[in-house]
């Protein structure tokens, strides 16, 4: 029908009304985890506004499509507050900025402000090891420089505030080397079975951040004697 071939034309119409009802943009670095009624920024100051304009004119925040209220603003103060707990975690995950919009709306005359939330990465995570224990078995016949591979250490944080470096406790028979997030035992005295027929290892992943959090792994170790057969598969 007629009405919708006029569709187009409406929707450009409404678009440019809205691009005229967009002023400034206001921009804040919030870091995630901020307790409720924490203060984001002050809106009245950075528009320009007094206090009496901002409540006459009923300004409001508006989340348009998320069910979360992440804001509210005070007009008894200007203040842009948080309302709910931000987990950039669960917002953003690996990514290396976490953006969050909220349009502000002020009355008469309508004006639509978007507000840009830099949400910044705090070190609320610590780094894990996928198990608590690893158990290896290592035939003494290993030669010096010979490695085993560990599973890396995982931190749902990004940056600085994720895995930075490992220390493994001091032992006679391994070292560790750790390249580009491949974590490896390399050994460095001959294991004897005589001597020794398992040793448990402790391996501590560190994050760079302040404070700083760390997680750790027993790597147990037993040590086959060098006759020993090693286990035949029969299905292969
Ligand atoms: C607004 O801020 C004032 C002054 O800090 C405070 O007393 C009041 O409780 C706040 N109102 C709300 C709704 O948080």
């Amino acid at each position: 029908s007629d009405s919708w071939s006029l569709r187009p034309i409406f929707c450009f119409a409404s678009f440019l009304v809205t691009l005229h009802l967009v002023y400034g943009d206001l921009s804040y670095s919030v870091p995630e985890e901020m307790k409720r009624g924490s203060v984001i920024g002050n809106i009245a100051k950075d528009l320009g506004l007094d206090l009496r304009t901002l409540s006459s004119r009923k300004a409001r925040v508006d989340f348009e499509g998320s069910s979360k209220r992440y804001c509210d603003i005070n007009l008894s103060t200007g203040d842009l507050t948080a309302l709910e707990r931000i987990d950039r975690e669960s917002l953003c995950g690996k990514k290396p900025s976490c953006l969050l919009t909220v349009d502000l709306v002020l009355e008469n005359p309508l004006e639509l402000h978007r507000v840009s939330l830099h949400i910044q990465d705090i070190n609320d995570n610590s780094p894990k090891f996928r198990e608590d224990l690893i158990e290896m078995e290592i035939r003494e016949s290993a030669e010096k420089g010979n490695r085993f591979s560990i599973e890396e250490a995982h931190d749902a944080d990004i940056g600085q505030n994720a895995v930075q470096r490992y220390n493994l406790q001091k032992n006679g028979n391994f070292i560790l080397a750790v390249d580009s997030n491949k974590v490896e035992l390399v050994l460095e005295n001959k294991l004897d079975q005589e001597k020794q027929k398992e040793l448990n290892l402790l391996l501590t992943a560190l994050d760079g951040g302040s404070p700083q959090r760390s997680g750790t792994v027993v790597i147990h170790v037993t040590v086959l004697d060098a006759n020993d057969n090693a286990p035949v598969n029969w299905c292969d």
